[in-house]
């Protein structure tokens, strides 16, 4: 028997001054993305932009239903807007920002369970690591160099 140790390391920034300038752009773009989601049920809107290598931006928010489960996330909604659109194009870059009707989401939000799978999936597609950068309405903005950093012992095709 041994114990197996993981290490992991994410970048943290003050707020949206501190980004670089292109991830600032793609921020913002999330930031719009998010004024328009579709959440009447939770009252907690999500945005998401994906810098493509192509430069096109491509973005997704929570699309909510009355039938709870048939809603579908932000991430997801981009990833596969972009996945549809762009099949051959490698994705650089992904924002997410979050906002709530009943409080001031100070802390960044990372992307649920489902939604780093999902990215997971294009990042083994892809053979190059995604940046995501994470926030919630204010405050620091969290950036992980890769999903693996989010979901170690990923479940991939090489398992099938
Ligand atoms: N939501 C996202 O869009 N992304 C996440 O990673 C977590 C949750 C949405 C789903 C639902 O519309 C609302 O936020 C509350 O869970």
């Amino acid at each position: 028997m041994k114990e197996l140790k993981l290490t992991t390391s994410f970048i943290v920034y003050d707020g949206l001054k501190e980004l670089p300038e292109e991830v600032r752009y793609v921020m913002d773009q999330a930031i719009l993305s998010r004024e328009k989601a579709y959440a009447p049920y939770s009252a907690f809107k999500v945005g998401t932009a994906i810098l493509l290598e192509n430069e096109e931006v491509v973005v997704g928010n929570n699309q909510e239903n009355a039938c709870y489960p048939s809603g579908l996330c932000a991430e997801r909604v981009a990833i596969y807007h972009a996945g549809a659109v762009y099949p051959d194009v490698n994705i650089k870059t992904i924002a997410i920002t979050v906002a709530s009707s009943n409080y001031k989401v100070e802390d960044p939000a990372p992307p649920c369970g489902a939604c780093r799978q999902a990215i997971a999936e294009y990042e083994v597609k892809q053979n190059t690591p995604i940046a995501i950068y994470f926030m919630g309405e204010t405050g620091k903005i969290i950036k992980s160099d890769s999903v693996k950093n989010l979901l170690p012992f990923l479940f991939d095709q090489s398992f099938l």
